[in-house]
């Protein structure tokens, strides 16, 4: 049996629910041969109620005392932010050789391709299953499921805040505004909805994506990015009559010139099964040489759906199957790049 000790950073909705679904899975997990327990916890706010059951717990108002802590194998980094604790927790953690799981893909946006060198140099894993598309095992379907593919595309409904609000500006011709505060009152929202609503949490996810698609360094500048805030009920209509309806797309291909990544929304048929894909829901397109088109819909928000990703991740850095970067590149060329190369 191998013996699993989590420090979990970061326990607002999904952090909780990772507590609790540890311990909910502790038989199961323990029946393939997996020990894994909740160790150590740290969170800004320790007074308040959370419902969980800590008192064997250590706690840490520091994440990175806790990512150094000797009681903690692998860290879990469920902060949010691309910079601050979320980061100094992470290369504290890879720093001192510890496995670190997180679903922030904005870090992950931003800082992939060092942390990835990081995590490379210490010989340890980096893995994110929650930061793409919630409880989609959409990563491990790219990272274990298609090595006898060329990948030529990807795209999907990466943000379920958009979605949200486009089916319900759709279904009830409601106004953009009206939709996006009862997403915020739903928790769909990021902190700063501007991430949702403008297409960077879709870019972001995106940026993820393709580099484990098309083994190339994380490069989240180099997606055009467009959002929703402009679109209109008029528009919905409009769409419809005409046989489609608007999704916000973020694709990903392969074009003559090298790596296109964009983001922008986007008339897709009615008839097609990304245009059934409505409310919270997200879905990912893999085209792909030998399978042809995989489509994997889902969860891609809310604390349970994204704990399920995250629990993913811990079972499998506990089995060892992930290994160091398992897919980023840590010197690779980026996508941008590889256009930039190609196009010369
Ligand atoms: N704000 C994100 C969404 C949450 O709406 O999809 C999950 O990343």
């Amino acid at each position: 049996t191998v013996s699993f000790r989590l420090g979990i950073a970061g326990l607002g909705t999904v952090g909780a629910s990772v507590v609790r679904m540890v311990e909910r899975r502790r038989a199961a997990l323990a029946a393939a041969g997996l020990d894994i327990r909740v160790a150590a916890v740290s969170s800004r706010d320790r007074s308040r109620d959370r419902g969980l059951d800590l008192t064997d717990v250590a706690w840490f108002d520091d994440p990175v005392a806790l990512a150094r802590s000797g009681d903690v194998d692998c860290v879990v980094e469920l902060i949010g932010g691309a910079e601050g604790p979320a980061k100094a927790v992470v290369e504290a953690a890879l720093g001192v050789g510890k496995p670190v799981v997180t679903a922030n893909k904005a870090l992950l946006a931003r800082h992939g391709a060092a942390l990835a060198a990081l995590a490379e140099e210490n010989g340890v894993a980096l893995a994110f299953e929650a930061a793409v598309a919630g409880g989609i095992p959409v990563i491990k379907t790219l990272r274990e499921g298609l090595p006898g593919n060329t990948i030529l595309r990807i795209y999907g409904i990466l943000n379920g805040t958009c979605n949200y609000i486009l089916s319900r500006m759709e279904r009830e011709g409601l106004t953009f505004e009206a939709c996006l505060k009862d997403a915020q009152a739903l928790g769909y929202a990021e902190a700063d909805p501007t991430f949702d609503v403008e297409g960077f949490d879709t870019a972001h996810k995106l940026a993820l994506l393709t580099s484990l698609a098309f083994g190339t360094a994380v490069d989240a500048d180099g997606v055009s990015v467009e959002g929703i805030s402009r679109v209109q009920p008029l528009d919905l209509r409009m769409a419809d009559e005409l046989g489609y309806r608007i999704k916000l797309l973020g694709v990903a291909q392969a074009a003559e010139a090298g790596i296109e990544q964009r983001v922008h929304p986007t008339m897709v048929p009615k008839s097609s099964a990304i245009a059934q894909v409505m409310g919270v829901t997200n879905a990912v397109t893999i085209d792909a040489d030998a399978v042809g088109e995989l489509t994997l819909i889902g969860p891609g928000a809310g604390g349970e759906a994204t704990a399920s990703a995250v629990l993913a991740d811990i079972a499998d850095v506990a089995r060892g199957i992930v290994r160091a970067t398992f897919g980023i590149p840590a010197s690779a060329m980026s996508a941008s790049e590889r256009v930039e190369m190609q196009r010369h």
